[in-house]
């Protein structure tokens, strides 16, 4: 059910692979709440995903874009306010990559360019879409930017390696120009903090079978799905959260607050019998 809760409302949304992308799921569900959006993504992502199917769907263009490059985040957002004739009310940084995890190397063996470019696309990337749309004043006042993080900025997750650092620095952004943007055009930024979810990046971490189980037992409510995420980005971008600014919001049905539940000691208990 529509609330058109972003009716008049204009967005971009970055990171959009293909219908298991949650940036897919936010984009369909602003599309349905009254927005009018862009989309982006690299040049390879629009040659290995689905997004012209995306496009067509919400009416929005699609402008390619290397989150790293600063010279392709800012034609995104000229063009974006091109298009919308005037500024943007909301952005989605839906972006992430290491190719430490995507070539299996340990936390403790790790290639340091590498790293270097997890942080570049997971996280610095955010900053300079920040700073470029400071710079062109893009938002408009009391608009919404959003990033996607995960618990494992917080807490130990064996295999999600040098993203966990790309996580915590991406949250530590949120709050350095939340301060920055709230206190100078009263614009909100914020993390939301997923649970584990079935995607393309998601599929990269080691043992996400069994993690996904993991939490969902763990969780109270269950894991988030991806559509559970779009609807909570829904509400950030819409006017009904406008002091909601600088946090790292869990979205995770409760799994944060959790040290042992009922469901997985159940499990766990059934792995001793086996041994038994
Ligand atoms: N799937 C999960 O379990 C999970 C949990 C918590 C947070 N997240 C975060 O959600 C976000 C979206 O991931 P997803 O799970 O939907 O997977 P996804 O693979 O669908 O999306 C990741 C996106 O990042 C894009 N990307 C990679 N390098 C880029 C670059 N240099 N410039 C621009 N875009 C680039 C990819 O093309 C892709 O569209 C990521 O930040 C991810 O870390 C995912």
């Amino acid at each position: 059910m529509a609330y058109g809760l972003l009716s008049g409302k204009k967005g971009i949304i970055f990171g959009a692979l293909n219908d298991m992308s949650i940036a897919w799921k936010v984009a369909e569900k602003a599309h349905e709440e009254g927005a009018r959006l862009t989309l982006s993504n690299t040049p390879v992502a629009l040659r290995l995903g689905t997004l012209e199917e995306l496009s067509e769907k919400t009416g929005a263009e699609i402008i390619p874009a290397d989150a790293t490059s600063l010279k392709d985040v800012e034609n995104v957002l000229l063009r974006s306010m091109e298009i919308f004739g005037g500024k943007v009310d909301f952005i989605l940084h839906s972006i992430g990559m290491s190719s430490n995890v995507r070539k299996g190397l340990s936390y403790d063996a790790l290639n340091y360019d590498y790293f270097l470019k997890t942080l570049d696309i997971s996280a610095l990337s955010f900053h300079k879409l920040l700073l470029l749309a400071r710079k062109h004043d893009a938002i408009s006042e009391w608009g919404s930017v959003v990033a996607l993080s995960y618990v494992a900025a917080q807490r130990t997750l064996v295999g999600y390696n040098d993203m966990a650092d790309a996580k915590a620095m991406l949250e530590s952004i949120a709050r350095s120009f939340g301060y920055i943007y709230g206190r100078d055009k009263k614009i909100r930024v914020n993390t939301i903090s997923q649970s584990p979810t079935m995607t393309t990046a998601g599929s990269g971490i080691k043992g996400i079978d069994t993690l996904i189980d993991f939490t969902d037992r763990m969780s109270p409510l269950g894991n988030a799905t991806a559509e559970d995420c779009a609807n909570y980005c829904v509400t950030l971008f819409s006017d009904l959260t406008r002091k909601v600014t600088m946090q790292n919001l869990f979205h995770d049905g409760g799994f944060s607050s959790m040290a042992m539940s009922m469901r997985a000691i159940d499990q766990y208990s059934k792995s001793f019998e086996e041994c038994d």
